[in-house]
């Protein structure tokens, strides 16, 4: 291609922007000691959690499904910076997606990433602006014709891809485990079973002894965006489930709020 052509596609914006490639022996997030030398590569906050919700009432998503929480990058200790970069704390992130030819993403968060109180858009947005600024291999300066909201698609996508491979419900289904009113689970059986096929302990939280959130810890090889995401153990104790006598409410979809979807121009 021309100089005069690469320039002229930059200003329709038709050049493809992409991350940039990174090594397949990129050294893991967390796995690795001393100073990162490409923070586009190795990600920072390289302990990775992937949070699901169990809401039983208010009800959000299908009743046989957990709901997507966030995507939330802690340092290697278990602390965690949030809020990153507020120039970057993007919103009518409905529209964003849309405009930019994702509408397979956005109805697929529509179903599965849910607020209680049925406002999406605030929810994902306050998820971006809190954590997803803060992955380090998602900067702007990782990309290649980089243009704005790229790293959040990427952001999305993953969260999305990841939560996919991450199915509680089915998990706990298979091993005899379901949402009952009147039976109780111990500990330990809710987390042998999700053991057994996530590869590492998952972190159980409950509210008043009622089961309300999942969480599954990763380490990355290479960026967020495309990387490997390997399933690891928490760091430091976490989690507040009693040892025995936990609920798993079935969801009472008479409760579930009526989402407020957003219209885009
Ligand atoms: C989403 O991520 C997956 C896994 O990395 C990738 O195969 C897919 O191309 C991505 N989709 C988009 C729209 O970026």
């Amino acid at each position: 291609m021309s100089s005069t052509l690469i320039a002229l596609s930059t200003l329709l914006g038709l050049a493809a922007a992409s991350i940039k490639s990174c090594p397949a022996n990129a050294p893991i997030s967390c796995q690795t000691s001393g100073t990162i030398q490409n923070t586009c590569c190795t990600e920072v906050q390289g302990q990775i959690l992937q949070t699901q919700f169990w809401d039983s009432s208010p009800a959000t998503g299908p009743a046989n499904s957990f709901t997507i929480h966030g995507l939330w990058p802690d340092n290697c200790d278990g602390t965690y910076e949030a809020t990153c970069d507020s120039s970057r704390a993007y919103t009518d992130i409905d529209c964003i997606l849309q405009n930019k030819g994702h509408g397979d993403i956005l109805s697929y968060m529509e179903t599965y990433w849910k607020d209680y109180q049925g406002d999406d858009e605030s929810f994902w947005e306050h998820e971006w602006s809190k954590h997803g600024t803060c992955y380090s291999t998602l900067n702007p300066s990782c990309y290649t014709n980089y243009q704005p909201e790229d790293e959040l698609v990427d952001f999305l996508n993953t969260t999305i891809t990841l939560f996919k491979k991450l199915p509680t419900y089915d998990w706990l289904a298979s091993a005899g485990i379901t949402p009952s009113s009147s039976k109780t689970y111990t500990n330990a059986q809710i987390t042998n079973a999700l053991k057994s096929k996530f590869g590492a302990t998952p972190i159980l939280s409950c509210t008043s002894g009622k089961l309300n959130q999942v969480e599954y810890v990763f380490n990355v090889r290479g960026s967020v965006a495309n990387g490997q995401f390997i399933a690891v153990n928490p760091t430091g104790t976490k989690g507040n489930c009693p040892t025995s006598g936990i609920k798993w409410l079935p969801k009472d979809l008479s409760t579930t709020p009526e989402a407020n979807e957003g219209s885009c121009s």
